[in-house]
């Protein structure tokens, strides 16, 4: 069958792919243009996407033949899941394979904003230091600080798991409970968001959300740029009312070399790295691979984010 899949991934999980179908694989650095994609859907079976693909309502409805879509991510906020259900083609995505990397990466973050690493790295090689001082580059401790977690599904408890290792008290806000989110806000030294986006989640921590923050506290994104408004957060950056942030994905994604959050003190920012590791990285390909074959010969995809698609159409 005809499958496109819109980047090269790590490893060798798409030579299994061609193997068993006729892959046209883009091999640009930069996503296919949304035009490239529609040219290409009438005469598609299969689709593995990236999250930097938009696979809308428009693209399905010009993929008359497609069966099965393949994200390479956990989340599927890029595509339009409701269309796909209705239409009976069930989504992939690549679940727990990337908790453990998003959860260090995060905690990686915390201890970069807190102990203000990335500071430290430029002021050395700006050729600045000149000797040890008692109150050079003071920051923030991790360890014993209370960490408010918002959003705890796999991710988030991974997270309180190595949180509870720095001796941290651990606050969550999820959808099964937890402490209210004002609360959670008020009380917690490093806001750390692990929710998916959703209409629930998307603009959650907005100038009211951060406002509740205490002016000692690190705002700590590996979830989805969106469920963050920037404008406020380059605000609250600038007038100091929080006292930085770590953020691994952003809204835009990129961001702009002129947007207002690039030019805010205490801002570490990093490029939607969170599942980044070789092995990880190279899991998730295979995942998204498995979850195409299974799509195509019409059998259930080993991790699908809609198995409802299986009863549609
Ligand atoms: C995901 O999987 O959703 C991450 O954002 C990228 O690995």
């Amino acid at each position: 069958m005809k499958v496109f899949c819109t980047r090269r991934l790590p490893g060798r999980a798409l030579e299994r792919l061609s193997a068993v179908h006729d892959l046209e694989t883009w091999d640009e650095r930069l996503p296919p243009p949304p035009e490239e994609l529609l040219a290409r859907a009438p005469e598609l079976h299969g689709l593995l996407t990236l999250l930097t693909e938009k696979v809308d309502a428009d693209l399905l409805a010009a993929a008359p033949s497609l069966r099965a879509v393949s994200n390479y991510a956990v989340g599927v906020d890029n595509v339009d899941v409701e269309a796909a259900t209705a239409r009976g083609i069930p989504v992939g995505n690549t679940p727990e394979v990337l908790t453990e990397s998003t959860a260090d990466l995060a905690v990686g973050l915390m201890l970069a904003i807190g102990r203000r690493i990335v500071e430290g790295d430029a002021y050395v090689r700006r050729g600045e230091w000149r000797t040890w001082e008692p109150d050079l580059l003071l920051g923030h401790d991790l360890h014993d600080a209370t960490v408010g977690i918002v959003g705890f599904g796999r991710i988030g408890r991974a997270v309180a798991r190595r949180c509870k290792g720095f001796g941290c008290e651990v606050l969550h806000t999820g959808r099964g409970g937890g402490t209210p989110l004002d609360e959670l806000l008020e009380r917690s030294d490093f806001v750390t968001l692990h929710a998916p986006l959703t209409p629930a989640t998307r603009g959650l921590i907005d100038a009211d959300a951060l406002g509740h923050m205490k002016p000692t506290a690190y705002l700590i994104n590996t979830a989805r740029g969106p469920m963050v408004d920037s404008d406020a957060l380059a605000r609250a950056l600038h007038e100091g009312q929080i006292a930085g942030a770590a953020l691994d994905v952003t809204d835009p994604e990129p961001l702009p070399a002129d947007h207002a959050l690039l030019e805010a003190p205490a801002l570490v920012v990093v490029p939607h790295i969170g599942s980044a590791a070789r092995a990880t990285r190279e899991r998730m390909a295979d995942m998204a691979v498995d979850n195409l074959i299974a799509g195509l010969a019409g059998e259930r995809m080993p991790n699908c984010a809609n198995p409802e698609a299986y009863g549609a159409s």
